[in-house]
C-alpha cells in the first residue's frame, strides 16, 4: 500500500539521518534482491575459479583497513594520482574486481543509485566465505562509497607479510581489532595463494648464518624451493597458502602448529605465547573458529564506514576513476 510504503521510507530516512551505524536489512525494501544478485554473481564466478573467493575476501580486508570500508580499493589511478589498487600489496595480486562490477551492473538495472559498492563488496566477501567454507552470517549494510584512494595509504595501514606477531597485533589494535580477531581473521589464509616474493626471504638468505627460516619445517622449505626460484631470477610464481586452498576451514591453524605456515606473519603466531594459545585452540575446534570468523568479519566490515550524508552511492560501476 502506498501509504505504508511512504511511512516506511520516512522511517528509513529518519533512521539513516539519525544513526551513523550500519544496520541489518538496511532499507531492504529499497532493493530487496540486491543480496541475492551478489550471491549469484559470486557463486557463478567462484564455480569457475575458486580463487576468486579468496580474492574477494582479501579485497574486503584491504578495503576496510585503508580509509574504512568505502570501496576505495576499487577506484582506479589517474595521471595525477596513484590509487590503492596500484600499490604493490594489491597490484598485481588482488583479484575478483570484475565480480563486483558485474553485480553492480545487475543491481543498477533494477535499483539505480541505491546500493553502494562498499556494501556489495561486504556481501561478496560473505558470499565467498559461504561458497568455499559454508560459513554464513548477516551483513549489516548502509555503507557509502568514498571518492578518495591514495596508494601511499596502503603501506601505512596494511601489515606486510614479514611482520612478527607483536607488529600485527599493534596494526590490528590501531583499527580497534583484538588479538583474538587478528588470529581469527588470519584463518582466511586457509584459502588462496601467495606470490613467492611475499615469503621468499624465508627460503633464501634468511640471515648471515641461516639460509632458510628455522621456524619452517625443512621438508616444507624443500618443497617451496621447487616452487620458488631464488629472487634474483625475477620470476614470481604463486603457491597455495595452505594444503586445501579452495576450502575455507581451520586446517590453516593445524599447519601453523606443524611449522607449515607460508608467511612470516602466519608462522609468527606460533611464537608468541598469547597467539599460540589461540592458534592451538582453533586447530582443534573448527566450529569455534568459524563462528568467531563470522563475528570478526562483521566487525572488520564496520571499520570507519561512511554513512548518512557522507560519501556517495556510485552510479553504474564500482571500478571508477
Ligand atoms: C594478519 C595480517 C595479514 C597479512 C600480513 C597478510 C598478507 C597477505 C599476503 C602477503 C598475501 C599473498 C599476496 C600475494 O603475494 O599474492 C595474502 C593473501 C591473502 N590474504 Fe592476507 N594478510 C593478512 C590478513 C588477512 C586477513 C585479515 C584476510 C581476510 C579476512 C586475508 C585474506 C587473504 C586471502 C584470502 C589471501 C589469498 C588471496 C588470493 O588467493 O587471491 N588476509 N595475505
Ligand atoms: C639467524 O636466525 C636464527 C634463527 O632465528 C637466530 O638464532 C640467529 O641468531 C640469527 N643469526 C644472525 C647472525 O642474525
Amino acid at each position: 500500500m502506498a501509504s505504508n510504503c511512504l511511512i516506511f521510507l520516512l522511517l528509513c530516512l529518519f533512521v539513516s539521518l539519525s544513526s551513523a551505524s550500519l544496520r541489518l536489512g538496511f532499507c531492504k525494501s529499497s532493493c530487496p534482491s540486491a543480496e541475492a544478485i551478489v550471491r549469484q554473481a559470486v557463486n557463478k564466478a567462484v564455480s569457475q575459479n575458486p580463487g576468486i573467493a579468496a580474492g574477494l575476501i582479501r579485497m574486503h580486508f584491504h578495503d576496510c583497513f585503508v580509509r574504512g570500508c568505502d570501496a576505495s580499493v576499487l577506484i582506479k589511478s589517474t595521471p595525477g594520482n596513484a590509487a590503492e589498487r596500484d600499490h604493490l600489496a594489491n597490484n598485481p595480486s588482488l583479484r575478483g574486481f570484475e565480480v563486483i562490477d558485474e553485480a553492480k551492473a545487475q543491481i543498477e538495472a533494477i535499483c539505480p543509485h541505491t546500493v553502494s559498492c562498499a556494501d556489495i563488496l561486504a556481501f561478496a566477501a560473505r558470499d565467498s566465505s559461504y561458497k568455499v567454507g559454508r560459513i554464513n552470517y548477516a551483513v549489516p549494510a548502509g555503507r557509502r562509497d568514498g571518492r578518495v584512494s591514495i596508494a601511499d595509504e596502503v603501506a601505512q595501514n596494511l601489515p606486510p607479510p614479514f611482520f612478527n606477531a607483536q607488529q600485527i597485533i599493534d596494526n590490528f589494535a590501531r583499527k580497534g581489532m583484538s588479538v583474538d580477531e587478528m588470529v581469527t581473521l588470519s584463518g582466511a589464509h586457509s584459502i588462496g595463494v601467495s606470490h613467492c616474493s611475499s615469503f621468499d626471504g624465508r627460503l633464501y638468505n634468511f640471515n648471515e648464518t641461516q639460509a632458510s627460516d628455522p621456524s619452517m619445517d625443512p621438508r616444507y622449505v624443500a618443497f617451496l624451493n621447487t616452487k620458488c626460484p631464488p629472487p634474483s631470477e625475477n620470476i614470481d610464481p604463486t603457491v597455495a597458502l595452505d594444503s586445501t586452498p579452495n576450502r575455507l576451514d581451520n586446517k590453516y591453524y593445524l599447519e601453523l602448529k606443524n611449522h607449515r605456515g607460508l608467511l612470516t606473519s602466519d608462522q609468527t603466531q606460533m611464537s608468541n605465547p598469547s597467539t599460540q594459545r589461540m592458534v592451538l585452540n582453533y586447530a582443534r575446534h573448527g566450529a569455534t573458529w568459524a563462528a568467531k570468523y563470522a563475528k570478526a568479519m562483521v566487525h572488520m566490515g564496520s571499520l570507519d564506514v561512511l554513512t548518512g550524508k557522507h560519501g556517495e552511492i556510485r552510479r553504474q560501476r564500482c571500478i571508477v576513476n
